[in-house]
């Protein structure tokens, strides 16, 4: 084995995801995820300090309550638990795909270009609407491993994080929608409140 390829396996063995999880949904998930109404979803979330066993046990277990409600993202408030972690997986067919585990995420820029997109939320199960947001961004996290960690984003990915980041400062997509009167349908025929959006569009 040359120097170099033993580089490579070493860099290889460095980046390789800690945390595996199955992507088949269980029956009774470990984690319940709570619903647009419920004041957890509200309370901002604290910064971690130490990514040890107990955070990376959580993750895991965001995963499997993530995978068997079919979403591609969840972040710990979703779950009543108020911590700066949030997990993502755009490839929930795929058991070959890692997911991403963001602890302490931060936006550290985003593009002036926006878009709209429809966004869903297993906290408001039903309801999927258009939201408008910049359309790239860099992050900065720490991973699973508690390594410090940088990503440009753009897409599904760059929407999701976004979407992520604000369950941790207790922001709910439906809060941005601009639409107000299909939002208050929307919520209405999926058994949720207009009373339980804070909504941030100045009217
Ligand atoms: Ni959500």
């Amino acid at each position: 084995m040359t120097g170099s390829f033993a580089q490579l396996a070493k860099k290889a063995e460095q980046e390789k995801a800690f945390i595996t999880v199955s992507k088949e949904p269980v029956e009774n998930p470990p984690l319940e995820i709570y619903k647009l109404g419920n004041q957890v979803l509200r309370n901002p979330a604290n910064r971690i300090s130490k990514v040890d066993n107990s955070m990376r046990e959580l993750a895991k277990n965001m995963l499997t309550s993530m995978y068997s409600a079919k979403g591609i993202g969840l972040a710990a408030p979703q779950v009543g638990i108020q911590k700066r972690i949030l997990v993502i997986d755009l490839d929930i067919e795929n058991p070959a795909t890692p997911p991403h585990v963001f602890i302490n995420p931060e936006i550290i820029s985003s593009s002036g270009s926006i878009n709209t997109y429809e966004e869903g939320c297993l906290s408001i199960p039903g309801v999927y609407l258009d939201v408008i947001r910049p359309t790239s961004i860099k992050v900065s996290f720490r991973d699973e491993m508690g390594r410090p960690k940088k990503m440009n984003a753009d897409g599904l990915l760059a929407r999701c994080i976004q979407h992520e980041i604000d369950h941790l400062n207790g922001i709910l997509f439906v809060d941005r929608v601009t639409n107000e009167e299909t939002l208050k349908k929307e919520l209405k025929e999926n058994g949720f409140f207009y009373k339980d959006v804070n909504t941030l569009n100045s009217k």
